[in-house]
Parts: structure tokens; C-alpha cells; sequence
């Protein structure tokens, strides 16, 4: 399938050590793409590494960033290009969530979710579009959410900086599509991962897969499919809109 070819393009998966981000980055990988992933911890990234490579030829690095220190943000776009010569694909996918009700938002709380869901997505396109506009190919895909369409009770910033990705998505597709650069946001549903995992009761697990058309939870490896299509050929005539990958949440 040479439309899902990635062989000679290398991308940036940000929070690639574990959940969406490792298996979008071994799908990455396994279509032929050399793979960056970053997040907070070195010694999983380098584990994680080894896994997203295994039996695949191909190069990879990991660098050490806290997304929600703009410094650290510039520095991690600066040091891909520096390692691996050039950024075709930029998955921004690392993100956490603080549930609080509105009228308990800590300010800290609040800055930081949108630093690291929002501000940079921004900061990594603004680095990493000149060299794929000079190439004239290039794929951005933003992490969404489901709840960048509807919500749940507390995911106040989470919600506002997952819908503002998709606002960052229909602009950034203007400014770059004539560059043959395409934009999007993928909206996951409830995938089972550590994030929502280490926020839910029980019952609060049961509340999202009883939501979904398909009664279940979604596994990392699901997202690889329409991430590929995102990141590749496949997609060429896709920009600026949003893929919604929720097993049916926002229907039901
Ligand atoms: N799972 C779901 O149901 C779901 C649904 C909709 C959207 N999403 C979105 O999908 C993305 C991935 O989530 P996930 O479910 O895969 O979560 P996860 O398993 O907890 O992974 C999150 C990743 O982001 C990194 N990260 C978190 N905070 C960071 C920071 N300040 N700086 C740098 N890296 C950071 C983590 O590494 P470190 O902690 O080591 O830094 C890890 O690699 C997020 O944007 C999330 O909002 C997930």
C-alpha cells in the first residue's frame, strides 16, 4: 500500500512514552518513518524506543521535554531538526488532565493545561512549518478529544484547549495548504490508556464504554489506522477538519 508509505519522512510524536502517543509512533514507524518521541522521563522514552523500533529498520531518538516550559517546547523542535536533519509529520499529542469544577479552577492548574495541550501545538508547528513548507510536504496532527465537542462536568480547560486545537487546525490549514501542508486534529473517544485510567472510578469507566455505540473502550493501537491516513498520501486531500475516533461516544 505505497499510499501509506512513510519510507524517507521522519516525524515527532510529543508524549510518545506510553498510551496514544507510543502506538501512534510505532504505526509511524512500522509504515516506514523515522521516529522522534518526547515527554518528561528518559528512561521510558529510551524503553519506549526500543519497543515503537522493534523490528522495524528504522531510526529513531528520544528527547527529554516538559511541554508545559515554553523554553523546553522551542528547545525540543530546535534538537529533532538538529538529530534527524528534518520534521515531515508532527503528532502533538501530549496532554494530562486536572478535572475542577469551575468555580474551584486553580489558575496553575488552568495555565498549564492550556501551555501544554495548546500553546505547544502552537509553538512546535510554528518551528517545524517553514522546513515543511520548504519541502512543500508536510502532515500536522493535533490530539483532540471528543470532549472538544461535547463535555463532562469539570473538564473545563481540558475542554477549552481541545476545541481551540481544532480552531489552531481550520487556521493553520489556510496558512499552509498552499504549501501542500496539511492540518488536522484526530478526536479520540475513550481509549484505554493511563490518563483516563488513573482519573476514573469504576463506575466512571463503565459510564464511557456503556456511551459508546460499540459498548467498549477503545485500545491504543486503534488510532493507528486514521492517524496513518492523517500522516500520509493517503490523506492528501484531508485539511483543516477533524477525525473523530470514539467507537460511536458523540452519537449516542
Ligand atoms: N486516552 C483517552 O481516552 C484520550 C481521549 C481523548 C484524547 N486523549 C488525548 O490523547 C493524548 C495522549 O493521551 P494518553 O491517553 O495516551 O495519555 P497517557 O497514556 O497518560 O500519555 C500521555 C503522554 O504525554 C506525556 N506528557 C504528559 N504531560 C506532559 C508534559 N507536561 N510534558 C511533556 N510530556 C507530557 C506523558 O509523558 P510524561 O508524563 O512522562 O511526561 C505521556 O507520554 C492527550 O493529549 C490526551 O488528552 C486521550
Amino acid at each position: 500500500m505505497k499510499l501509506f508509505d512513510l519510507t524517507g519522512k521522519t516525524a515527532l510524536v510529543t508524549g510518545g512514552s506510553r498510551g496514544l502517543g507510543k502506538s501512534m509512533a510505532r504505526g509511524l514507524a512500522q509504515a516506514g518513518a523515522d521516529v522522534v518521541i518526547s515527554s518528561r522521563h528518559e528512561e521510558e522514552l529510551r524503553k519506549s524506543l526500543r519497543d515503537i523500533l522493534e523490528g522495524t529498520d528504522r531510526r529513531g531518538d528520544c528527547i527529554v521535554a516538559d511541554m508545559s516550559q515554553r523554553d523546553q517546547v522551542e528547545a525540543l523542535a530546535r534538537t529533532a531538526i538538529e538529530r534527524m536533519g528534518q520534521i515531515d509529520i508532527l503528532i502533538n499529542n501530549a496532554g494530562s488532565n486536572t478535572p475542577q469544577p469551575i468555580d474551584q479552577i486553580k489558575d496553575a492548574d488552568w495555565d498549564l493545561l492550556l501551555e501544554v495541550h495548546l500553546h505547544a501545538a502552537m509553538s512546535l508547528s510554528r518551528a517545524l512549518a517553514p522546513g515543511m513548507k520548504q519541502r512543500r510536504w508536510g502532515r500536522i496532527i493535533h490530539i483532540s478529544s471528543t470532549f472538544g465537542f461535547v463535555s463532562k462536568a469539570g473538564r473545563n480547560a481540558y475542554s477549552a484547549a481541545k476545541t481551540a486545537l481544532r480552531g489552531l487546525a481550520r487556521s493553520m490549514a489556510l496558512d499552509l495548504g498552499p504549501y501542500n501542508v496539511t492540518v488536522n486534529c484526530i478526536a479520540p473517544g475513550p481509549f484505554m490508556t493511563d490518563l483516563p485510567m488513573s482519573l476514573l472510578s469504576d463506575a466512571e469507566k463503565k459510564q464511557f464504554s456503556d456511551h459508546t455505540a460499540l459498548d467498549r473502550w477503545g485500545q491504543p493501537n486503534e488510532l493507528i489506522g486514521p492517524m496513518l491516513l492523517l500522516a500520509s498520501d493517503a490523506g492528501s486531500y484531508i485539511t483543516g477538519t477533524t477525525i473523530v475516533v470514539d467507537g460511536g461516544y458523540i452519537v449516542k
